[in-house]
């Protein structure tokens, strides 16, 4: 079903802190970078071979990043797996009767289509289905 992590989503309270940091210390350079209207946050892709590294950060208080920030303060947030089919991915999860966060895809980072499953659904770790955009 899935076909590669494509990223781990990190919280943090200053993007632009924790891009030096990655920048400066291990040597993982900004690829991409902006702001997800649908999930309220200005997102940084840090490339790892394949696969990334998501830094969020939140643009207001009423999102959900931000209420993990809160809660938990900074550190893993989500982890997120590539598959070719998300409408499929979904259906499966909902099929096994897995609670979502995610009736039907959103729109995420470069026009992927994403959805969450709750992290009560999956021990306590907030999980991502990816579809890159084509
Ligand atoms: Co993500």
């Amino acid at each position: 079903m899935f076909e590669a992590i494509d990223h781990i989503g990190i919280a943090v309270s200053d993007l632009d802190q924790a891009v030096a940091f990655y920048r400066d210390n291990l040597d993982m350079a900004e690829t991409y970078r902006e702001t997800v209207s649908d999930l309220g946050v200005e997102a940084v892709l840090l490339e790892v071979g394949d696969s990334h590294v998501e830094l969020l950060c939140p643009l207001s208080d009423d999102n959900g990043v931000a209420r993990f920030l809160e809660k938990r303060g900074e550190g893993l947030h989500h982890v997120a797996y590539r598959t070719a089919d998300i409408d499929e991915a979904l259906e499966k999860a909902r099929a096994t009767g897995l609670r979502l966060i995610d009736e039907q895809p959103r729109t995420g980072i470069r026009k992927s289509r994403v959805a969450f499953l709750h992290p009560e659904a999956t021990g306590g770790v907030l999980t991502e289905f990816v579809e890159p955009a084509h």
